[in-house]
């Protein structure tokens, strides 16, 4: 039996009603905001990836799902949302819109990881992308949809913990400071870490490998080393939080593991877990990075598996939606009227379900039963001659006489 590859779940029956219900509180407070869906294609140009997400990223050293197509172009899966949509932002001429435009987007994204608990090849986020304001009431602003997303799931064990890394300009000298520390050890940390000294020594920082981790331990930090500008904006930034009564802390290790960042960068971490649910954080070279005006954004995007981990614990009492009504029939003409009551009262928005199976009246009610349906309507010769028939409130067992007419039941599904 062929079985599904590696890091990749079935989302069956039993669980999509829950990614509905997570999905469908997560769309309205995306509404409450004002932020508007994009999707974008599940492929892009190897090279977006490179350009956007950095050549010295794990996402693209080691993660990234690459072929070439029939017409031999490189091709990538996107290992996430934020360099396609600023990719479509500038192609479509979206920054002729009103300012800020606000994305948000719920897809499918690919990484070539070790898979284990809470890491995935195929997995979701939802994201949002706030693109063309360089305030930091900007970056509070997104930062305040997060936590309202856990707060509308339910989810209290959440913390935020923010950081600042700075701007090109403050973080040249960092770099310098970095590649001191660091070079002391050089030798000894992994292959992948060695070719990041020269182009990128923050991304060192990122390193999975438990050697690598334990030589970064005592590193110095990004903000220490921030300009003025920087400093302000994260002054300002940490004062709107706290204004807003958001708890937060300031973590000078988050690094992010994308090159596009500046200024601020946040993570929102499963308090039991310890893993990271939520990350984001500003970019505003990316647009330019694109080809596209200077234009600064911030965004984030939560990992869905993870953040359903956390809503199951937390809202157990969501259940799936039950039919409404079935209708039980047996024989040719009491079909006929099952089906005629059937789609009328589909029409009308009811969950109805009837016979597809020619099956006897005692297995249809076994069916009935089964699948939970609230009420219970059985059409029999009596009931087809005279048209009344008995509805049975599965729960109570309370039977009423009703007429066989879509109105008259429609009043009491209500
Ligand atoms: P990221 O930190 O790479 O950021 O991913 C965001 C979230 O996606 C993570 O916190 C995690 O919950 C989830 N995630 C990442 N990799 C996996 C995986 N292999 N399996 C399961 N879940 C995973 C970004 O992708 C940025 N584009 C976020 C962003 C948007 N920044 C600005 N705008």
């Amino acid at each position: 039996m062929i079985q599904r590859p590696k890091g990749t779940k079935d989302i069956l029956p039993t669980e999509s009603y829950k990614w509905q219900d997570l999905e469908k509180r997560v769309k309205k407070l995306l509404d409450s905001y004002n932020f508007k869906e994009i999707r974008v294609p599940v492929f892009e140009h190897t090279e977006l990836f490179q350009r956007g997400v950095g050549e010295t990223t794990d996402v693209v050293q080691k993660e990234m799902y690459t072929f070439n197509d029939k017409g031999g172009r490189s091709i990538t899966l996107r290992p996430e949302g934020t360099a396609g949509t600023v990719r479509a932002y500038l192609e479509n001429g979206m920054g002729s819109m009103p300012s800020p435009v606000k994305l948000w987007y719920n897809m499918g994204m690919y990484r070539y990881e070790n898979v284990q608990k809470g890491r995935l090849r195929e997995f979701h986020q939802i994201g949002v992308e706030l693109i063309g304001s360089g305030s930091y009431l900007a970056d509070v602003e997104v930062i305040l949809l997060g936590k309202s997303m856990f707060d509308a799931l339910n989810i209290p064990d959440i913390k935020l913990t923010i950081n600042s890394i700075g701007c090109p300009k403050c973080r040249s000298e960092y770099q310098k400071v970095l590649r001191e520390f660091i070079g002391k050890n050089l030798d000894q940390y992994c292959d992948t870490c060695k070719t990041r000294f020269e182009k990128n020594p923050m991304r060192i920082l990122d390193c999975k490998e438990k050697r690598c981790k334990e030589l970064n331990v005592g590193a110095p930090m990004m903000i220490d080393y921030l300009c003025d500008e920087c400093k302000d904006h994260f002054e300002n930034v940490k004062s709107m939080l706290t204004t807003a009564n958001v708890k937060f802390e300031i973590d000078p290790g988050i690094v992010r593991g994308l090159d596009y960042y500046t200024k601020t960068v946040f993570e929102f971490i499963d308090e039991k877990s310890g893993l990271t649910v939520l990350g984001g954080g500003r970019y505003d070279g990316l647009v330019e990075e694109f080809g596209g005006p200077s234009t600064p954004a911030v965004g984030f995007a939560i990992g869905v598996e993870r953040l359903m981990e956390m809503y199951n614990e937390n809202n157990p009492e969501v259940e799936e939606v039950k039919p409404d009504l079935y209708i039980l029939s047996v024989g040719s003409l009491e079909n006929k009227k099952a089906l005629e009551l059937t789609n009328s009262l589909r029409k009308d928005g009811f969950i109805v379900e009837k016979d597809i199976f020619e099956r006897s009246f005692k297995s249809q009610m076994k069916y009935a039963d089964k699948i939970g349906a609230k009420n219970l309507i059985v059409i029999g010769e009596n009931e087809l001659n005279s048209n009344i028939a008995k509805i049975k409130n599965m729960a109570t067992g309370e039977e009423k006489e009703v007429e066989l007419n879509n109105d008259v039941i429609k009043e009491i599904l209500k």
